[in-house]
């Protein structure tokens, strides 16, 4: 059976996403991407799934450290969204823009996102270029109830 690759990039990019800036550290190093591939796997625990890529550089400090935070963007936010995934002169180079503070975790918070998530990793698939982290929601921070920002309505595309 051969795939129809067509038809599965058309599909795969049917499925909605929001836009999050994930948040890493590793003792003082600090970093930060735009990611898309997050959804929430379960009420309670309270379980977030996020798709890393395998060769970015935060992949391996979500690994050591075994935690991560997600901040939500505001609809208007796409700018910084496209900081978050272009490539930096220095790890952590992308926060000279974006105000944060750690949060009970001692993982950046955006101040200017709606909020953000910190987040244990309690499991990992490994396969493929990208690998599936599974995160319990440890804290929660809102800083304001407003619309966020989709991917959908950036013109961009992550998938297929
Ligand atoms: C619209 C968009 C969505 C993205 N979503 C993800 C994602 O879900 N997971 C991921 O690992 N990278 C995603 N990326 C790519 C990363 O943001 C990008 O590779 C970044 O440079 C990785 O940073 P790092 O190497 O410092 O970790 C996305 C890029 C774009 C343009």
């Amino acid at each position: 059976m051969t795939l129809d690759l067509d038809a599965k990039k058309v599909l795969l990019r049917k499925i909605p996403h929001g836009l999050f800036i994930c948040g890493v550290r590793e003792g003082d190093d600090v970093n930060g991407f735009t990611a898309s591939w997050v959804t929430q796997g379960s009420f309670e625990p309270p379980l977030v799934v996020m798709a890393v890529k395998a060769d970015g550089s935060s992949h391996g400090i979500i690994q050591r450290t075994k935690k991560f935070s997600l901040n939500v963007l505001k609809s208007d936010q796409k700018e910084l969204a496209a900081i978050f995934f272009k490539p930096q002169k220095a790890l952590g180079g992308r926060f000279e823009t974006a105000p944060f503070k750690y949060g009970i975790l001692g993982l950046p918070i955006l101040e200017e996102s709606i909020g953000g998530v910190e987040c244990e990793l309690i499991g990992q698939v490994n396969h493929g270029d990208h690998s599936v982290f599974v995160g319990e929601v440890k804290s929660a921070c809102l800083h304001e109830d407003v619309e966020a920002l989709n991917l959908n309505s950036t013109g961009w595309s992550y998938g297929g």
